[in-house]
């Protein structure tokens, strides 16, 4: 879900709907505002996109110097206009809206029946603004009022709330993402930069445990109890213009096509080519010298860069193992001291990477973030970070950042091999190096002369959608698989090519393209399962630098420059990446905003 917030100067709701529009990949099932002008509190909300009741909200709401707004991904609930943010206390003297789940509701919402309360919806965010408001009649000061609150609640939680008659907004965050924004003469509140970063690059990360009053002029930190705590004023570097779909129909293919910038901004100043060496930020030679092995945890696209990190880890001799964050803790005990646990998260929020991450911690592990987005969670929780300087991402199905975590991975995997004591690179840095260094132009060699569209169109129908690939090829099939399903809502699925004559061969047929992932090394045997699955009719799309050599093969051919084995699975990527646009394209699909999936899943 999406939380924006606005404080001071007026403009409150067409700022409040702008923002929910940079939030809408958070969630959109639902939306709505409140507002406090000193005539009430004035609550608009709807079951539907941002959108779609964009125009009423203009219409209807008065406007005022301070105001909330939510865009919903449903948890407790169906979206219904009931269940959409914000809740009242039923009085009007209270607004509340809320990401996160609040895990004592149940008990919480049976006391408050108890008293006589009636509840309008089936969240588990009610609970708040009907606590809120009794606290209000017990204390005459309104920031204790709210803090009680907030003590008697339990699990994760962002909020923000407006009170009848008083400029101010009451946030308070635990475990779930909220920054303020800090602009001339107003602030903002938010679940994400993005969400004001037309208005101002100055922000205020909150930590866990904080609590916030955000006034026209003033905005006061302090723990639940009342102490004041000191949130330093952070600058982000996002450009603003990055931001908007320029001349691009979606963010995702202004993504896509922004990868090669996002690309240098990951690889500048962390590279010399000559040299052969890599210098990233904080990490002196030696940070990572007391390590034995990395174990990586990630969810979705994440995880995908995370098992090609695997693979150039191994290249350099390094033990490592890529974990779905959220099986992690099913393991017994899996880090120890001298692991080295590599957290991989665009957003740097995800729920299930970060309890990965502490039981990591908790094990004895050092962890280490690499992610997009400075002052997030991961960032400030981890012992160390990299952060992969891919630019705010705003499409749900990740493109660049994928690229660029990839790339982070390939750097980071020169460090660790001069660093841990263990390692024993196959080949000499140089010509990876080279390659780094090319990786821009030879993307955009592959945006330039891509045919995945006229592939797209020709398959888009057909009933079911195979990807294969071994070594660095298999990550990219999975990717590739997951972007393709995420965004056409086709059946798809991605394998290493060996396990294609274990089962799922049973399911090809002459309506099942299967995408053949022969770049980098080890493809002999791709093509053999190829052929396999061509014998029984499959029509068969090789991702090849090299059509001309299996023209007998393919039905029809990706290509991609060639470049250095461990880098070729990136530009096959990129060009699977355009295969799931074009094809969800052709379909109509929500291609920024695919049907029940979120960016950022703040939730477990
Ligand atoms: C969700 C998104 C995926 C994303 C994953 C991990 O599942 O829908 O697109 O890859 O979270 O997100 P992260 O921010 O941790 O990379």
């Amino acid at each position: 879900c999406g939380i924006i917030a606005c404080v001071g100067s007026g403009r409150t709701v067409p700022t409040l709907l702008d923002g929910l529009d940079n939030l809408e990949y958070r969630g959109y099932d639902s939306a709505g505002v409140a507002v406090q002008n000193g005539a009430g509190v004035s609550v608009y909300k709807r079951a539907g996109s941002v959108s779609d009741i964009k125009d009423d909200i203009s219409r209807a709401a008065p406007d005022g110097d301070v105001g909330i707004g939510h865009t919903r991904w449903s948890t407790h609930g169906p979206p219904t206009d009931a269940n959409a943010h914000p809740h009242t206390d039923g009085a009007g003297d209270v607004a509340v809206v809320h990401n996160g789940v609040i895990d004592n509701y149940q008990t919480l919402r049976s006391e408050l029946e108890d008293r006589g309360v009636e509840f309008t919806s089936d969240t588990d965010t009610e609970v708040v603004p009907h606590l809120f408001a009794e606290h209000l009649e017990d204390y005459a000061d309104t920031e204790t009022a709210f803090r009680r609150t907030i003590e008697t609640i339990e699990g994760s939680y962002a909020i923000a709330a407006v009170v009848d008659g008083e400029d101010a907004v009451y946030a308070a965050r635990n475990g779930t993402p909220l920054v303020v924004g800090v602009d001339d003469d107003r602030y903002f509140l938010a679940s994400d930069v993005p969400a004001f970063l037309e208005y101002t690059q100055d922000v205020v990360f909150l930590e866990d445990g904080d609590v916030a009053v955000v006034r026209p002029d003033d905005i006061a930190t302090k723990n639940v109890s009342g102490d004041s705590v000191n949130r330093a004023v952070d600058r982000v570097d996002w450009d603003p213009q990055e931001t908007g779909k320029g001349a691009y129909d979606h963010y995702m293919l202004k993504e896509i096509n922004t990868q090669p910038t996002a690309l240098k901004q990951t690889i500048e100043g962390r590279l010399d080519v000559e040299d052969a060496t890599v210098d990233i930020e904080d990490f002196d030679r030696g940070t990572f010298s007391e390590f034995d092995r990395v174990q990586f945890v990630a969810c979705g696209t994440s995880y995908h860069a995370a098992l090609y990190g695997s693979k150039l880890l191994d290249d350099v001799g390094v033990d490592s193992t890529a974990y779905r964050a959220n099986e992690y803790d099913t393991n017994t005990g899996p880090a120890c001291p001298d692991t080295l646990v590599v957290a991989v998260t665009q957003s740097g929020e995800t729920a299930d990477t970060l309890k990965a991450m502490r039981y990591a911690e908790a094990d004895g592990a050092t962890t280490l973030a690499v992610t997009n987005v400075v002052g997030s969670t991961a960032a400030r929780e981890a012992d160390h970070s990299m952060f992969i300087r891919a630019g705010p991402e705003i499409g749900v199905a990740a493109t660049k950042t994928f690229s660029s975590q990839v790339v982070s991975l390939a750097l980071l995997s020169r460090q660790f091999a001069m660093d841990f004591p263990d390692a024993s690179p196959r080949a000499d840095f140089d010509e990876l190096a080279e390659a780094l260094a090319r990786l821009p132009s030879d993307v955009e060699t592959v945006l330039d002369q891509s045919n995945a569209r006229t592939i797209a169109n020709r398959y888009v129908n057909d009933d079911a959608f195979f990807f294969i690939g071994r070594d660095l090829g298999f990550p990219v099939a999975k990717e590739g698989a997951l972007k393709f399903k995420e965004i056409t809502y086709q059946h798809a699925e991605g394998f290493t090519s060996g396990r294609l004559k274990h089962g799922p061969l049973a399911l090809v047929t002459p309506s099942t393209p299967l995408f053949a992932i022969v770049t980098g090394r080890h493809n002999e045997k791709t093509l053999t399962n190829a052929k396999e699955a061509k014998s029984r009719g499959a029509p068969i799309v090789l991702v090849t630098d090299d059509p001309d050599a299996h023209s007998d093969l393919a039905d029809v051919g990706l290509e991609v420059p060639s470049t250095h084995p461990l880098l070729e699975g990136l530009l096959a990527n990129v060009q699977l990446q355009l295969l799931a646009y074009h094809a969800a394209d052709q379909l109509g699909r929500s291609i920024d905003k695919p049907r029940n999936l979120a960016k950022s899943v703040t939730v477990e």
